[in-house]
């Protein structure tokens, strides 16, 4: 029997309700979902000249594809991820891509104090999160990030931090911590 007019857009209305609670739940604990331009990508990498030695940390990693990015540029990327079906996703786009080897997705909450990402290791990290995100995550990278390390943050800023380079067009932000 064919679905009356009413039930197809009450089915379809359902189906989209689901879509943008899943895309913005983590709105509260950081950052909605929305993935970044490859032009961005490619950019941000670029300013942070992401190459071999690199060991890059995207905070908030979504689907993988800026971690993917930084494997196919030679990097160790790790991608920090709190939403599951995000952090699956992006594991399998890990291994669609074959970078498996270079590329490795941690389910974590980023303001985690007791399980937080070893920023240590980091020598680049990236970002695309929201602005309160960017603040409540500042003293925490200068805190816990080496000298030297670079941070790169797509649309949002650092507050006070003078930025290293600047692509006003593509608004990204280059620091060095
Ligand atoms: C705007 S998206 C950017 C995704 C990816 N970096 C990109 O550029 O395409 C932000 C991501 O951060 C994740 N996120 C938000 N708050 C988080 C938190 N506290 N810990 C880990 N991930 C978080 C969201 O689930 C979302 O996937």
């Amino acid at each position: 029997m064919a679905l009356s007019t009413f039930s197809s857009v009450v089915i379809a209305l359902c189906f989209a309700a689901v879509f943008v609670t899943w895309t913005t739940w983590t709105y509260f604990i950081g950052s909605i979902w929305s993935p970044m331009p490859k032009r961005a990508i490619r950019q941000m990498l670029d300013y942070a000249k992401v190459g071999r030695k690199d060991v890059v940390y995207d905070l908030g990693s979504g689907d993988g594809r800026v971690v993917i990015e930084a494997a196919k540029r030679g990097a160790s990327a790790f991608g920090v991820e709190i939403d599951p079906l995000r952090m699956i996703f992006s594991k399998l786009m890990v291994l669609l891509h074959g970078q498996a080897g270079k590329a490795k997705i941690e389910w974590k909450n980023i303001f985690s104090k007791t399980n937080d990402p070893d920023f240590k290791k980091a020598t680049v990290v990236t970002l695309f999160l929201m602005q309160h995100a960017n603040d409540m995550l500042q003293d925490t990278l200068r805190s816990k990030l080496r000298k030297g390390t670079k941070v790169v943050s797509y649309i949002w800023v650092f507050k006070g931090w003078k930025p290293t380079l600047v692509d006003k067009k593509n608004m990204i932000y280059l620091y060095t911590v």
